[in-house]
């Protein structure tokens, strides 16, 4: 697939809750083109700080996107120095940008039910796998956890999944909203009948790690899309590899997202 890189425009960048910022930009090829697991790269340093400097783009998933108006959103947590220097953005500003990126994207399976497992920002990992979901009128159940209420901030797209069919189920570890405890916690109560669903997540690491071994042992088809530190963001430096069965793959190029039982040592 063809990539775009280029300068987009800013058209919001606004803060939502807990560390989370929602960013939309005006990227029609990318709008166009992105499938659900796909990634950008985006240019982190602004006009207010020396040109290439932090040098290394950063990847954020597309959570959403609308072809007709040509725009994307990403959701991202302010971690470090780049997702800082994103807050600085303001709208009509312009913000380099390379994508879509991934070949490794979670597959539309009409035949199952789908079981959405969302972590943290990982919500925005699969957002737009939801949405294609629910065009399709897949049966699709979302199982979205995060750490506190704040940190559910994709709670009001979530809410607007809900009401267009999707039945969204939310966790926090605290309690603080919606059900205490992890969003894995109740896989058998919605696995009845484990040819019939399709798992999909993305989230922390010892969230995919639990699924993965679920997956092996009630023999669920598991699609789980992985976080790398990536440098290049297109199969060149080879920073992001992850232990596979057919040896070392790249999560930016192969990946992010990979059949559970494909990874090996993970
Ligand atoms: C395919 C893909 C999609 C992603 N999508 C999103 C998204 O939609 N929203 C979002 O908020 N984040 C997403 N991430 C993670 C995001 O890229 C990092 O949080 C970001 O690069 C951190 O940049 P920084 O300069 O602020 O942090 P840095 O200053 O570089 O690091 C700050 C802290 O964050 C940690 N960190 C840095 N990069 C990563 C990473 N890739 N994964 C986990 N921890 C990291 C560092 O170890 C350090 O502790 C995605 C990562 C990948 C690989
Ligand atoms: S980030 Fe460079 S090969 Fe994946």
């Amino acid at each position: 697939m063809e990539l775009f890189e280029g300068a987009v425009k800013v058209l919001k960048n606004r803060f939502v809750s807990g560390i989370t910022w929602e960013i939309v930009l005006q990227a029609p090829y990318i709008a166009q083109k992105a499938q659900p697991g796909q990634f950008v790269m985006l240019s982190v340093h602004t006009s207010d700080v020396k040109k290439y400097d932090p040098l290394n783009r950063r990847p954020f998933a597309v959570a959403d996107s609308c072809e007709n108006e040509g725009w994307i959103s990403v959701y991202y947590d302010v971690v470090g120095r780049g997702t800082r220097l994103l807050t600085h953005l303001k709208e009509g500003e312009f913000i380099k940008i390379l994508g879509p990126l991934g070949e490794g994207i979670f597959p539309i399976r009409e035949d199952k039910k789908a079981l959405v497992v969302a972590g943290g920002i990982g919500a925005s990992g699969v957002s737009l796998l939801v949405k294609k979901l629910l065009e399709k009128n897949i049966p699709t159940v979302v199982l979205y956890g995060a750490r506190n209420k704040e940190y559910l901030s994709m709670f009001q797209w979530y809410e607007k999944a809900r009401q267009k069919g999707a039945k969204v189920y939310y966790y926090t570890d605290d309690g603080s909203f919606g059900i205490k405890g992890f969003p894995v916690q109740d896989l058998d109560k919605y696995i009845d009948d484990p040819q019939r669903w399709v798992i999909y997540a993305c989230g922390p690491k010892p969230l995919l790690r639990f699924l993965k071994n679920y997956s092996y042992q009630r023999k669920v088809e598991t699609y789980l899309s992985l976080d790398r530190r990536m440098a290049c963001g297109w199969g060149v430096c080879l920073g992001c590899v992850v232990k596979t069965q057919k040896g070392f793959e790249r999560v930016c190029k192969e990946g992010p997202v990979f059949e559970a039982q494909r990874l090996v040592d993970f």
